[in-house]
This record gives C-alpha cells, sequence and structure tokens, in this order.
C-alpha cells in the first residue's frame, strides 16, 4: 500500500481541507502513516498568513532535502502553494506536486500524474466556480465537526495574502449544507463550526438565496445538533440579523469573533477594512444589548505602516471599551502582493514587539476581570478531554471557554458529553470547577 504523511499549518479552513485531502487521498487507496519518515508521499498544508507560518514549510522542506531520490515524494499545498507557485521547484527541488486550494478537485488526477513519474505536477487555476466537497472527508474530532459554506474572499484588506492564496468568493448552496449537517447529526457530531474566510458574505447561489443569517438559522434547527458556531465575521458584512438568529436558537453558541484589526479609523481606512471604528462599535452594542451573553473575541494587529503612538492608543481605548473575552494579537507582517508592502512609515519591528507586548498586558488585565465575573455560575460544557496529571475534564461552554473541572467519584467516560459545572475559580484564560450533575 502507498503511505502518506500529513502536517498542516494555519487556519481552521486548513485543517478542515487536510481532513478532505486526507480522505481524497485514502479512497485512493493511499494510507495515512505518523510521520514522514515511514512516508512514502509527503504532504504540507501550508499557511502564508505571517511570514513566520510561511517560512515553517521550507524548513521542514530543508530537513528533507537529502532524501531526494530515495523514494520520497514531496507535496505543497495550501497558501504557500498558490502564493509562491513554481518558485517553490527551484527553492526546493525535491518538490514534485504544487498545489493551491481552489486545485483539490483535481487532486485525484494529480496522484496518477505523481505515480507516472511526472516530477513537476501544478494546481494553480485560482478561476474555479467550485467549492471542494467530497463526502470522503476524515473529521478528526469525534465531537465538532467543520462545514465549509463559503471559500476564498472578495475583500482586499491591504495588508492580507489571502485574496491572493484563495481566491474570489464561492458559497455553498444551503441544500448541500443542510444535508451534511444532517449527516453528521446523524453520525453522532453534536457541534458544527461553519467555516468561511467571510461567512457574513455567503450567499445561497440555488434560488433559495439565502443570507448567512437565514442559513445559521436552519442549521440550528437541524435535529441532534447542539452547538453551531461560525468562523470568521468581517465587520463591513456583518448584520444584526446574526445576532437576532442567536437570540431566537438556542444551538447558535454565545460567541461572536469579530476581527477589528486596529481601534483607529485613521489606519482602518488605510487598511482598507471598509468600516469605522464607530460602525464597528455599532455591532459591539447590538452583541452587548442581546438577550443573549455574548461572548466576543477579536484579532488585532499592531504596527500597520503609518500606526502611530495616538493610533496605537485608540486600539488599547478599543479594548477597554470593548472588554473582549479573548484577542489574538499580531505584528504586522509584510507580505508579497499586498498593497501594504509598499507603504510608506513602516514600524520597526522592535516597535512593533513593544506594542504587541502591551498589548496583550492590558487584554490580560481585562479577561481576568470578565473572567472572574463567572465564578458562581453554572455552564453547561461539552467535555472535550481529560487531563491525566491533574485529573481534570475538559470542557468547554456556549461562550468557548475552556472550562477544566473535576467530578469526584465519576469513573465513567465523559468525553463528548454536555454536562453542567459550577464554576469555581478563574484564570485570564479559563476558568475551573465542579460538575453539579
Ligand atoms: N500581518 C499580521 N497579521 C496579519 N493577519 C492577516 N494578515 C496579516 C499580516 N500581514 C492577521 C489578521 C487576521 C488574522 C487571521 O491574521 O488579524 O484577522
Ligand atoms: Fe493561512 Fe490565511 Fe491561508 Fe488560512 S487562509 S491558511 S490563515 S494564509
Amino acid at each position: 500500500m502507498k503511505t502518506f504523511y500529513i502536517e498542516t499549518f494555519g487556519c481552521q479552513m486548513n485543517v478542515h481541507d487536510s481532513e478532505k485531502v486526507i480522505g481524497t487521498l485514502i479512497s485512493q487507496g493511499y494510507l495515512q502513516v505518523a510521520t514522514p519518515e515511514e512516508a512514502e508521499l509527503v504532504f504540507y498544508n501550508t499557511c502564508s498568513i505571517r511570514d513566520k507560518a510561511e517560512q515553517k514549510v521550507f524548513s521542514r522542506l530543508q530537513q528533507f532535502k537529502k532524501e531526494h531520490g530515495k523514494g520520497k515524494t514531496f507535496a505543497v499545498l495550501g497558501c504557500v502553494a498558490q502564493q509562491e507557485g513554481e518558485k517553490i521547484f527551484e527553492k526546493a527541488p525535491h518538490v514534485s506536486l504544487v498545489c493551491g486550494s481552489a486545485s483539490y478537485n483535481r487532486l485525484p488526477q494529480m496522484l496518477v500524474q505523481l505515480e507516472a513519474g511526472n516530477r513537476r505536477v501544478t494546481g494553480l487555476a485560482l478561476d474555479t466556480e467550485e467549492t471542494f466537497e467530497t463526502p470522503l472527508t476524515r473529521r478528526d474530532n469525534p465531537h465538532r465537526a467543520y462545514i465549509t459554506i463559503i471559500e476564498g474572499c472578495d475583500k482586499s484588506c491591504a495588508y492580507c495574502v489571502v485574496p491572493f492564496t484563495r481566491g474570489p468568493e464561492r458559497s455553498r448552496t444551503s441544500a448541500s449544507v443542510l444535508s451534511e449537517a444532517r449527516q453528521l447529526a446523524e453520525m453522532g457530531y453534536t457541534e458544527i463550526q461553519l467555516l468561511g474566510q467571510n461567512v457574513n458574505s455567503y450567499r445561497d447561489p440555488s434560488s433559495a438565496g439565502w443570507d448567512f443569517a437565514t442559513l445559521l438559522r436552519n442549521v440550528g434547527q437541524v435535529p441532534g445538533i447542539r452547538r453551531v458556531r461560525f468562523t470568521t465575521s468581517h465587520p463591513r458584512d456583518f448584520v444584526k440579523g446574526i445576532i437576532e438568529a442567536i437570540e431566537d436558537n438556542p444551538a447558535l453558541c454565545n460567541h461572536v469573533h469579530l476581527p477589528v484589526q486596529s481601534g483607529s479609523s485613521r489606519v482602518l481606512a488605510s487598511m482598507q477594512r471598509l468600516y469605522t471604528r464607530d460602525e464597528y462599535m455599532r455591532r459591539i452594542e447590538w452583541m452587548k444589548a442581546a438577550r443573549r451573553p455574548i461572548a466576543i473575541t477579536t484579532d488585532i494587529i499592531v504596527g500597520f505602516p503609518g500606526e502611530t503612538e495616538d493610533d496605537f492608543e485608540a486600539t488599547l481605548g478599543l479594548l477597554e471599551a470593548v472588554e473582549y473575552d479573548s484577542v489574538f494579537s499580531f505584528k504586522y507582517s509584510r507580505r508579497p502582493n499586498t498593497p501594504a508592502l509598499t507603504l510608506p512609515g513602516q514600524v520597526p519591528e522592535e516597535e512593533k514587539g513593544r506594542r504587541l507586548t502591551i498589548l496583550q498586558e492590558r487584554q490580560r488585565a481585562i479577561q481576568v476581570r470578565r473572567n472572574a465575573a463567572y465564578v458562581g455560575a453554572v455552564e453547561e460544557s461539552l467535555v472535550e478531554g481529560f487531563n491525566k496529571a491533574t485529573g481534570q475534564w475538559i470542557g468547554r461552554t456556549s461562550q468557548n471557554k475552556t472550562l477544566n473541572f473535576l467530578r469526584p467519584g465519576a469513573a465513567e467516560d465523559l468525553l463528548g458529553r454536555y454536562v453542567d459545572v459550577r464554576v469555581t475559580r478563574a484564570g485570564p484564560n479559563s476558568l475551573a470547577g465542579e460538575c453539579v450533575n
């Protein structure tokens, strides 16, 4: 049997793409193995969102340079593949396949070419109309399943490679999304996470013509599905109907990830984000006024070209105004082809690092405060793991918070179950408590 190994970098979209790629490979007679050493075919599904992410694949490939000609075949998939294209064959001559995510439909044919001894196989077309769907998907998590609803991105944020690496937006029909959700429920999955680079711009291509809020309401009503999450949102396309859907449907989780990137309207304009700070805050106010306690998380970039100390202060002020439950923060990284690459006022690395540290310290204090408010509350938690070292179960609340808990006297397997947990302690990044049922 032919063996393959795959390592995945980057976002959930990439993780889920790999699940589909693995299913496709298995259906073609390949066997997945745990290390690259054992494998005949080695796949790297790559990310190029920031420079560091991109470097990872080249350092992996470097380790295997001498393997060339020893019966191993190397394949680079994903965003670095799309971005660098055939240049990868020059940089790493032992690579035989370079394929971006819009071409995964053609993987079976490409495998045939590789097996025929072709040393330079490419899948780099970006003008595909279709999304990559397969009934063969090999899902990794037994409780939570990802479903892609939209691929690509039609925005042009000045810092971002995604429009170049994942191409224009393509939405999947609502009927196909719903039938996958129903199948997953029948297989025993209870949580669904809807995926897209910008789920809010979902538009059903079939005559039903649903928008994202309508799709969300319908997925939330699939029998057996107890939790629905979605990622990622763009504030410009985030409408009030999404909050109303969450309010009306208990299966839709109390959590919205709404990337802001900066608290300064001047920087937002330069980033081409298509909203101002005030417009963003209006969306936050909808969430704060909702009938359910919605946790809010975000992404922030510090040190975008031209970001002044005042702009940065505005971002710190926004953290306090929103009181995020969690923030993913990054130093601006210059990316090929992007409009921001050549903007004046590039911020020195050291200064970006200083701003990042300050921002993370501020946010940590906010999280300590916010999480402390949960002490005493009882939260329904999906049990996702068990920590042998501490004897604690690892749960996740609707708000997407990790809640570690003890269940005295219970030896039975709780994995995948929903239990009620009273919160007794809170830290900046997690909660701890005791099971009450
Ligand atoms: N530099 C730093 N961070 C970036 N992100 C996207 N592109 C860049 C870049 N060039 C961040 C954004 C985005 C998240 C997924 O990654 O915050 O929301
Ligand atoms: Fe990385 Fe963006 Fe590609 Fe996801 S879409 S893998 S975050 S570059």
